[in-house]
C-alpha cells in the first residue's frame, strides 16, 4: 500500500507546494534553518525536525515563533497547504539529523542526555558496513547441519566479519503540531536490527524482537503536543544470531504518523480483485477505521489520474467498511505490463467534514495454483524464473537504498528473470514498490527459523512471543502489492523434523490464510524425506523444495498438491572472471586464492548445477518454477570457504557483490530472456604462460548452434544436444589449444545461417581507465546513486580481464563518493574508502547525489594509467 499521507512541505517538495520561499527564508535564520533541513508544515503549522534537542533551545523557540508567524501568513495564500480545522493525517519520515553512537549508555533515552559528541547520521543507516573486517567478529564454532556437517569447526566470515554485534543508540527530535483531542501518534519502524527498545521523551514506548519485522507503537500518551519531542532507540544485535550478514542499526525507514481521531487504521486497508475478466473486474476494498458514524468515499483512478469509478459507503461492519466496485475493461498487472491503479479514500463524519484521507495503490490480476495446471497468472500458465535475494546491498550494507534496489531488479529483468524471493525474511517496502512498478513477481518470506534453532540467538528466541504479530504485520503492511503472489512461512526450518513442526507449519499457514485468503503459502523444505514421512510437506499449500533435485519425482508422487516449486535451486558457486584448470565438475572445491571457478561446474554437497534444475523445469509440467540461489552475492556465508580467512562474502551469486554479472548471468539469460538473443563466450583470452595448453571454451547462447574460431581457424560447430545434460544448455569446445589473439563465435539461426557473432581478444597491459555509469542523470534528493562500472583497457581499447590495479576515486560538485566494490569475496578493502583494487579488471563506484541539483564530477586514477573523468547530472 502506498498511502498519500505526506502532507507536509519540505525542501524536497517546496517547489510544488509554494513553500520554497519559506524554506529560503528560514535559511537566513541560523544554522538549524538551512534549506535542506527538515522543515515541515503540519496542519498548517510549522514543524521542524531536528536531530538535537539541546541545541539552542531558547533561540530555537524564539525563532520558531517568528517563523511560524511568517509562515502562516504565506500559507493563507498558498494553495494545497492544509489549513483545515480537523487534524489531518501526517506522515513524516525521520531521515536526517539522527545522533548515533555505538555502545551502551546509561540514560541515553533521557531528554537531557548529552549527545552532542555523537555522530550525525541519516536513516536508513547500517553502522557495521564501515568495518573494519575482522575474522574475530561473530566467529562461530559450529557444525552447520544444513551443510551436512557432523563436527563443529571454526567459521570465520559467516556473518560478514563486520562489526554488527553489540549495543547502539539513535536519538532524534521531532516537533509536533498542536494536537486535537483524540488524535493518535504512532512511530512506525520498517525494520530495526535488532532487539529494538524505543523511548519517547525519556519513557519506554515499547520494544520488538526480530530485526526484519515491521512494527509500530502508539506513543500518544508519551508525546507533547505542539512541542519538540525526543525519540531514542536502543538496539543490541547478538552474536550467533544469523547465518549471513544481518547489518546493524535503523536500516529501514522510521516515521511518525499523526492520525486524527477518526481515521483509517495503519495497514488496515485490503484491496483484492476476486473477479477478473477481459471486460470486467470486481474490486473489493475492505477498510478498517477508528470512529463511528462515518462515511467512506472511494475514488478509483488509473495511473494518469483519470477517475474510473466512485463509491460511497456508510455501513460499518464492526470497524470495517466493505466496498465492491465494478471496473470495466481492466488492464491487468503482470511482469510484462505492470499496470497500477489507485484507490483514493476519504473519510467523512456525519456533518460531512473530512476526517482522513489515504491512497492505496493496487494492481488487478488473478493467480491460481492447481494440480494439472501449475501456476497461472491472469489465466496463463507460467513458471517462475526467479532468484533468491538476501537483503544486503553489497557495499551499502543493509541500509535500504531505492536506487540500489532498482538497479538489482533491472539487472534481473534484463536477464529475463520475473520473480524474487526475499530470503529469508520480510522484504523492504521499497523493494515491493519497485517490483510493483517494474514488474517482478514476489515470494515474500518471513523466517529462517521457527522454534528450533539453527543459530543460538536466531528467531527461535522470538518465536513464541512474536510469530503471530510478525506475520500479521508482514501481511497487513504488504498485501496490496500486486507483485506478491505467494508467502513463505519458513526456510529449511529444523522444525521439519518432529510432529511439533507439522503443527507449527499448519499454525503459521493458518495465520497467513486468516490475514490474506488470496495467496498460498510455501515453505522452503530441504529435509525432504522427513517432510514426506511426517505429513509436513502435505499440508503446505505449495510444497517448495530446496535443492534435492533427485527427490523431485518422489515428492511429487508423495505430496497431494500435484505441483512442486523449486523454492531454492542451484547454489552453483563462481568468482567473476576467475577460471580454474582442469575444468571439471566438482563439489566444495577450494583453491589457494580463496576463489572458485567461473566455468560454472562447482557447487556444494547439497546443491547442484543450473542444468540439474533446468531439465526438471523444462521437462516436468508439475514443476512450477524456480528461485535460484542467488541473484547477487551477499555479505557472509562464504561457502565453500566458511573456514578460510579472508573470505567474507558469498560465491553463489549470478552477479557478484558489486552487481557485475558473472558468466552464469548469461547462462540464465540464454534460457530466460525471450526478448533479446544471448551470445556469451567464456573464459577470457588472456592466458600468458599457457600457450599450447588446453583452455576449454564455453558459449552460453540462445542460439542452438555455433562455430568457434581461434585466430580465424575453425574449432568446429557445436549444436545443443538434448541427450546430454550439459550440452543441452551449453555449447562446449573442450579441447581448444591456447594461442593469444582472437576468439570468435558465430551463431547460426534455425536455417543454419550465421545470425550473430561475438569476438573477444587477448589484451596488452592496462593503459586507460573507462567509466560506464548505469545512469548519468540522477535525482538531487540526497539518496540517489549512479553506479559507475570502472574498467581498464590496453592501448588498443581491448578490455584487460585480469587487471588488479589500485585505483583512487574523487567526487566533486553536488554529489559524494559513497562506496566502491570489486566483487572479490576475499577483499578486506573497506567499501567507503575512496580507493580499491580492480578485481578481474573491474569494479563499481557508487556516486551519491546531494539535495543540491547540478553537476557531479567523478575522477578515477591509478598508477601508470590514463585518468578518467565524467560528469553525472543531478536534477
Ligand atoms: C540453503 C539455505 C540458504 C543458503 C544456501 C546456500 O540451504 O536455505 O540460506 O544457506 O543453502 O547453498
Amino acid at each position: 500500500m502506498t498511502s498519500k499521507e505526506v502532507l507536509y512541505a519540505s525542501s524536497e517538495n517546496a517547489e510544488d507546494s509554494g513553500l520554497k520561499k519559506v524554506i529560503d527564508l528560514t535559511a537566513k535564520m541560523g544554522r538549524r534553518w538551512e534549506a535542506n533541513q527538515d522543515i515541515r508544515c503540519i496542519s498548517g503549522k510549522l514543524a521542524i525536525f531536528t536531530g538535537n534537542l539541546n541545541y539552542e533551545h531558547e533561540t530555537f523557540q524564539a525563532k520558531m515563533m517568528k517563523l511560524t508567524t511568517i509562515l502562516l501568513l504565506i500559507l493563507i495564500s498558498t494553495p494545497g497547504i492544509l489549513t483545515a480545522q480537523v487534524q489531518q493525517r501526517q506522515s513524516v519520515f525521520l531521515e536526517n539529523n539522527w545522533k548515533f553512537s555505538k555502545g551502551d549508555f546509561e540514560h541515553a533515552e533521557k531528554v537531557d542526555f548529552e549527545d552532542s559528541g555523537w555522530e550525525t547520521v541519516s536513516v536508513p543507516h547500517d553502522w557495521a558496513i564501515y568495518g573494519p573486517f575482522d575474522k574475530e567478529v561473530d566467529k562461530q564454532v559450529v557444525a552447520i547441519s544444513q551443510n551436512n556437517e557432523q563436527e563443529a569447526s571454526e567459521k570465520t566470515g559467516r556473518t560478514g566479519a563486520l562489526p554488527h554485534i553489540g549495543d547502539g543508540w539513535y536519538r532524534t527530535g521531532f516537533q509536533l503540531p498542536e494536537l486535537d483531542e483524540g488524535s493518535r501518534i504512532l512511530v512506525v519502524f520498517e525494520g530495526a536490527m535488532s532487539d529494538p527498545e524505543v523511548f519517547v521523551n525519556g519513557e519506554k514506548a515499547g520494544e520488538w524482537g526480530y530485526g526484519y519485522a515491521y512494527f509500530n507503537l502508539d506513543i500518544t500518551d508519551l508525546v507533547k503536543s505542539g512541542e519538540n519531542n525526543l525519540l531514542a532507540v536502543h538496539l543490541s544485535p547478538k552474536p550467533l544470531s544469523s547465518r549471513w550478514y544481518p547489518g546493524a542499526g535503523l536500516f529501514r525507514k522510521v516515521r511518525i504518523l499523526v492520525l486524527p481521531e477518526n481515521h483509517f487504521q495503519l495497514w488496515g486497508t485490503f484491496v483484492t480483485t476476486p473477479f477478473v475478466s477481459d471486460s470486467l473486474a470486481k474490486i473489493n476494498i475492505k477498510t478498517k477505521v477508528e470512529g463511528k458514524n462515518l462515511r467512506l468515499e472511494t475514488v478509483l483512478k488509473d495511473a494518469d489520474g483519470n477517475v474510473l469509478a466512485t463509491e460511497t459507503e456508510t455501513t460499518l461492519f464492526g470497524n470495517e467498511f466493505e466496498q465492491n466496485i465494478a471496473l470495466e475493461n481492466p488492464r491487468l498487472w503482470s511482469p510484462e505490463s505492470p499496470v497500477l491503479y489507485y484507490a483514493e479514500s476519504k473519510l467523512y463524519d456525519e456533518s460531512g467534514r473530512l476526517q482522513d484521507e489515504q491512497t492505496t495503490r493496487f494492481g488487478i490480476r488473478t493467480i491460481s495454483y492447481k494440480a494439472g495446471e501449475g501456476f497461472k497468472l491472469n489465466g496463463k500458465v507460467r513458471k517462475f524464473k526467479g532468484v533468491c535475494l538476501h537483503h544486503d546491498l553489497g557495499p551499502l550494507g543493509a541500509a535500504v537504498n531505492k536506487a540500489a534496489l532498482r538497479r538489482q531488479i533491472q539487472l534481473m529483468k534484463d536477464m529475463g528473470a520475473d520473480a524474487i524471493r526475499s530470503a529469508h525474511n520480510m522484504p523492504s517496502l521499497e523493494q515491493l514498490e519497485l517490483c510493483d512498478e517494474m514488474g517482478m513477481l514476489f515470494l515474500a518470506e518471513s523466517f529462517d527459523e521457527w522454534k528450533k534453532p539453527k543459530v543460538k540467538n536466531g528467531y527461535n528466541r522470538f518465536f513464541d512471543e512474536y510469530h503471530e504479530k510478525d506475520i500479521v504485520n508482514l501481511v497487513r503492511a504488504t498485501r496490496n502489492h500486486p507483485c506478491i503472489v505467494m508467502w513463505s512461512s519458513g526456510n529449511e526450518v529444523p522444525d521439519q523434523h518432529g510432529s511439533e513442526g507439522v503443527k507449527r507449519a499448519k499454525r503459521l499457514q493458518d495465520i497467513f490464510h486468516r490475514e490474506d485468503p488470496t495467496r498460498p503459502v510455501t515453505v522452503g523444505m530441504d529435509q525432504v524425506k522427513a517432510v514426506m514421512a511426517s505429513g509436513f510437506g502435505a499440508i503446505v499449500d505449495v510444497p517448495g523444495l530446496n535443492y534435492r533435485t533427485h527427490l523431485y519425482e518422489e515428492a511429487f508422487e508423495r505430496f497431494p498438491q500435484g505441483l512442486l516449486l523449486g523454492s531454492e535451486t542451484a547454489s552453483t558457486v563462481s568468482s567473476r572472471g576467475i577460471y580454474k584448470f582442469p575444468v571439471e565438475q566438482a563439489v566444495g572445491k577450494m583453491y589457494d586464492d580463496g576463489q572458485v571457478s567461473s566455468y560454472d561446474l562447482e557447487y556444494c554437497n547439497w546443491s547442484n548445477l543450473p542444468e540439474d534444475d533446468a531439465v526438471l523445469q523444462d521437462d516436468k509440467d508439475w514443476v512450477i518454477g524456480e528461485f535460484v540461489w542467488t541473484g547477487f552475492d551477499y555479505l557472509g556465508e562464504p561457502t565453500p570457504y566458511d573456514q578460510y580467512w579472508p573470505s567474507r562474502s558469498s560465491y553463489f551469486g549470478i552477479c557478484d557483490l558489486a552487481g557485475l554479472p558473472k558468466d552464469r548471468y548469461y547462462w540464465y539469460k540464454s534460457r530466460w530472456d525471450t526478448k533479446e538473443s544471448t551470445l556469451h563466450i567464456l573464459p577470457h583470452w588472456n592466458w600468458e604462460g599457457k600457450e599450447g595448453d588446453t583452455i576449454p571454451v564455453f558459449v552460453y547462447s540462445s542460439y542452438n548452434s555455433a562455430e568457434l574460431f581461434v585466430n580465424g581457424k575453425s574449432k568446429g560447430v557445436r549444436t545443443k544436444n538434448k541427450d546430454s545434460k550439459l550440452e543441452r544448455y551449453r555449447l562446449m569446445w573442450n579441447n581448444v589449444v591456447y594461442e593469444p589473439g582472437e576468439l570468435k563465435v558465430v551463431a547460426f539461426n534455425e536455417d543454419g545461417q550465421p545470425a550473430e557473432e561475438k569476438i573477444i581478444r587477448t589484451s596488452g597491459t592496462p593503459h586507460r581507465i573507462v567509466l560506464e555509469p548505469d545512469r548519468s542523470t540522477i535525482q538531487a534528493d540526497g539518496k540517489d546513486i549512479s553506479f559507475v562500472t570502472v574498467s581498464v583497457v590496453d592501448k588498443n581499447g581491448i578490455p584487460c580481464p585480469t587487471a588488479t590495479n589500485q585505483l583512487i576515486f574523487e567526487v566533486k560538485g553536488n554529489g559524494n563518493y559513497r562506496a566502491a566494490c570489486n566483487g572479490d569475496a576475499t577483499s578486506l578493502e573497506l567499501f567507503h574508502k575512496p580507493t580499491m583494487k580492480l578485481f578481474s579488471g573491474k569494479l563499481v563506484v557508487l556516486v551519491q547525489s546531494t539535495k543540491k541539483p547540478g553537476d557531479i564530477a567523478l575522477q578515477v586514477k591509478g598508477k601508470e594509467l590514463q585518468t578518467a573523468k565524467m560528469i553525472i547530472q543531478s536534477k
